[in-house]
């Protein structure tokens, strides 16, 4: 079964419609997009909405005409979250165009594959605060902060005390525990299991900023080393391949992998996964 991942498409078309002709001359059998799915600059609330309205509705009627095969997205910390329940009804419409939540498990019965979806992220000094949480109880929050907000249906609300605010939210720690079960039960049930999980762990090369500095999340090694699923996938930061030439790594035998994304090259991985014997055949990066 052949799997192509791409995330961190933010609206880009010209990446959109290539992962189109990508699925069909590869021949996949289904397509996951990771995260941050939506245009991210100008007026977000009008951007974000428009390209919903106007391309992704369209995509996914061509995406159904044209390849036929099961894609599964879901949003990052970019993506407006109160557009998720417009993405979610959208889907409803377009069997093949699935939505996933997040903390929620998407099976794909007639293959015994299973994806496990999680798109919280460690917080950041930036804007957009919906989808950010501390990583562990001992995690702090940078001292520099520019501008954090809540993005509400209405616009934005400035957070006064963001410190205040992402303490009395649960933490990837204590979210990620609520799906162990879920993940050890598919495992004792012989299926193959994915863990989309937009942020990257640290540790193994994946998160590493444009200066050097490592990024991802102590939560996700501890909880992809403790539930071992067979292919773990993420994004968020960017650049981190074109810093360290890694793709994807090992953790223990949990294939991580994180592909990064330009805006003018797109960046993706073809994984290969044997179904019958609940193991990863192969991966190939941008070719
Ligand atoms: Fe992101």
């Amino acid at each position: 079964m052949k799997i192509l991942y791409v995330t961190d498409l933010h609206g880009n078309i010209n990446h959109y419609e290539q992962v189109l002709e990508l699925a069909k001359r590869k021949d996949i059998d289904i397509c996951i997009n990771g995260a941050d799915v939506l245009p991210k600059g100008g007026d977000l609330h009008s951007t974000q909405r428009i390209f919903i309205k106007e391309y992704l509705i369209k995509y996914a009627k061509k995406w159904k005409k044209e390849v036929n095969k099961p894609y599964y997205f879901t949003t990052g910390n970019d993506d407006l979250e109160f557009l998720d329940y417009n993405l979610f009804f959208t889907c409803k419409f377009h069997k093949d165009f699935r939505f996933m939540q997040n903390f929620c498990s998407y099976e794909i019965k007639s293959k015994n594959v299973v994806i496990v979806n999680y798109n919280n992220v460690k917080d950041y000094p930036f804007g957009l605060k919906n989808r950010c949480r501390l990583d562990n109880k001992n995690d702090d929050i940078d001292l520099i902060q520019y501008g954090p907000v809540y993005a509400t249906s209405d616009g934005f609300e400035n957070i006064m005390d963001w410190r205040a605010e992402a303490i009395k939210k649960p933490t990837i720690e204590e979210e990620l525990k609520t799906i162990t079960y879920d993940i050890n039960l598919y495992k004792k049930r012989g299926y193959i299991v994915i863990f989309n999980c937009h942020v990257p762990p640290i540790g193994c090369g994946l998160d590493i900023l444009l200066n050097g500095q490592p990024v991802g999340s102590d939560a996700v090694t501890n909880f992809i080393l403790n539930v071992q699923p067979h292919l773990s996938l993420h994004g968020h930061i960017h650049e981190s391949p074109m810093v360290t030439n890694k793709y994807y790594n090992y953790i223990d035998t949990t294939l991580c992998v994180q592909p990064g994304q330009e805006i003018n090259k797109l960046h993706y991985a073809v994984i290969d996964i044997d179904e019958n014997n609940c193991s990863i055949k192969g991966i190939k990066i941008n070719g």
